[in-house]
């Protein structure tokens, strides 16, 4: 759909004790009832101006590592049609926000990393003042929660955006190739809110023009065809245009199914290995406002690699990310950050991880490079962390059963095997493990695969070793290239023999700032990238992986 974006310039304001929503300073409160002038604490059109999308972390030096509430208003002007409905998109907000619309409140969303959608039909004007609080104060019940490896970043970094919809609008629209139709059937499903008996699908290219018929708004066909599949190699793209009533839509995706059979994973009935890298969101000029070319870089370097695959970690990353991956051939893997040692018996931080998990499948359905949705990484054991990651697992595949679900699982390090309660609940085991860096035996890593015999495909989905890029010395030597190099040779040495490993995506493709991370080499940063942070430097390791992509293959 078009849109009218709100992104530019905003005021804004750091707001250490939510002052603005305990004084209400959204209704901009001037006379008191007899008319008084009341003294006011703020001015926002004189306040100092930011950039959205950013955040404001690499925005503002004195921003630099703030957490709790920043205040976002500006004005706009809108021309108003009554036969028009509106809604808002917010892209992401971190960590949640508070939204206002000319002194009303609409809406709270928790969760920094998925879009939300408000109504805002009612409360449009011609002169507008948007007003949000965004905070990004990290908290126990919080996904994710008070301990984590990267940058707590904060701010509305991604585009606001405002939709005009006909009162009868298609709410949803999803595609995908059936699985098991030996690639011969696509279903289509239409979710309208309005009245409407019928929706129009079309696909030119296919030749298709198909009514799909709507009870109480809701529709789906399935149909017989034969499209041009997608695939790293080939990542053919379709238009696909759905009408309903006055409202229409496009969308642009492809078809694919992804499959496991065994211990085996296959992409349009071929067994492959997935060939990839984990990354995070993040870059050194934008923070987590990443730009469509930084991602166009990230994919190209993975190219580069001769890989086909990266896992978005650990969190939903940018929708670009997804859309320039159909369109360069990138097969993904996209994570909700329940990220380590999560309140799991909260009753608010499940329901939390469910719309998140949710939010993203939505938003993503329609994107053939995502193959996998991983319900989290490294997570104790324990009976209530099954309980709420097998339920995520659970809602998954409700929600998409075309695709895989997995989740970066942490080994038995008693039984020094893979033995985790949560895998009998995936599709696919991820599993990290750093034998060469946190546990000093590369000798053990063989024995770990010997005494594991997993029944499905595994992904070593973390491996790697911290190196200042530049910074060189012997094999033995931490946070030397070498030492790194070193430990990608014993790792994939071992790769190599385990035919249920379907993939792996080493920790990580680039260096990435955290709170985490402050020794002489590290200063602030994670180093276990392939690349500097800044993506100028290749590590020795780099061209170590590229050498095994280029070779690995399924026996
Ligand atoms: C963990 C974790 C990563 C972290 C990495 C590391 O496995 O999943 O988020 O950055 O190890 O220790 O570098």
């Amino acid at each position: 759909r078009k849109s009218e974006k709100l992104d530019g310039i905003w005021n804004h304001h750091a707001d250490v004790y939510d002052t603005c929503l305990r004084q209400e300073w959204f209704t901009e409160p001037r006379k008191d009832g007899e008319g008084w002038t009341l003294p006011w604490d703020w001015d926002f059109d004189q306040w100092d101006t930011i950039n959205v999308p950013s955040t404001w972390n690499t925005e503002q030096e004195q921003y630099k590592l703030f957490e709790g509430s920043m205040v976002y208003t500006r004005t706009f002007k809108y021309d108003v049609d009554a036969l028009e409905k509106v809604v808002l998109k917010i892209g992401a907000a971190y960590h949640n926000a508070m939204v206002f619309l000319n002194g009303t409140f609409l809406g709270y969303h928790e969760g920094g990393d998925t879009p939300f959608y408000l109504d805002v039909t009612e409360h449009l004007l011609e002169d507008n003042r948007i007003l949000l609080s965004v905070n990004n104060t990290r908290t126990p019940g919080r996904i994710p929660t008070i301990f984590t490896d990267w940058y707590n970043y904060g701010g509305l970094y991604r585009s606001i955006e405002l939709f005009r919809l006909p009162k009868s609008f298609i709410r949803e629209f999803k595609i995908a190739l059936v699985p098991g139709s030996q690639f011969g059937k696509i279903k289509a499903e239409v979710l309208l809110e309005g009245s409407a008996d019928s929706a129009e699908l079309k696909i030119p290219e296919l030749g298709i023009i198909e009514s799909i018929k709507l009870k109480n708004g809701k529709g789906s066909l399935e149909l017989t065809c034969s499209p041009e599949l997608w695939s790293p190699e080939n990542p053919k793209l379709y238009d696909v245009y759905v009408t309903a009533g006055i409202d229409s839509i496009q969308e642009r995706t492809g078809f694919r199914e992804i499959r496991v059979e065994g211990t085996q994973i296959f992409l349009n009935g071929t067994s492959i290995k997935l060939k990839g890298v984990c990354s995070h969101e993040e870059s050194v000029p934008n923070g987590k406002s990443v730009t469509n070319d930084e991602i166009r870089e990230n994919f190209s370097l993975v190219k580069e690699l001769k890989g086909n695959f990266v896992r978005l970690a650990h969190y939903p990353h940018t929708e670009q990310a997804a859309r320039i991956a159909d369109e360069v051939g990138i097969l993904l893997w996209e994570e909700i950050p329940v990220y380590w040692a999560i309140l799991f018996e909260n009753e608010e931080t499940i329901s939390n991880g469910r719309q998140q998990l949710t939010e993203l499948i939505k938003r993503d359905y329609n994107r053939p490079s995502v193959i996998i949705w991983s319900v989290g990484n490294e997570n104790p054991d324990t009976d209530d962390r099954l309980a709420f990651m097998g339920g995520l697992a659970d809602l998954a595949r409700t929600l998409d059963d075309t695709r895989a679900v997995s989740a970066a699982c942490l080994w038995d390090q008693q039984k020094m095997k893979i033995d985790d309660r949560l895998a009998s609940k995936l599709d696919i085991i991820g599993i990290n493990e750093y034998f060469g860096w946190y546990n000093p035996h590369f000798d053990q890593l063989e024995q770990f695969f010997a005494n594991s015999n997993p029944d499905k495909p595994v992904i070593i989905t973390e491996f790697g070793a911290g190196a200042k890029a530049g910074h060189h010395g012997g094999r033995n030597e931490m946070f030397t290239e070498e030492y790194q190099e070193r430990t990608y040779e014993e790792q994939i040495r071992c790769f190599e023999k385990q035919d249920w490993i379907a993939g792996i995506t080493p920790w990580i493709l680039y260096d990435f700032r955290t709170p985490v991370r402050c020794n002489r080499f590290q200063q602030g940063y994670n180093l276990k990238g392939l690349l500097s942070a800044d993506k100028s430097h290749r590590k020795l390791a780099f061209f170590v992986l590229q050498k095994f992509f280029s070779r690995w293959k399924v026996r």
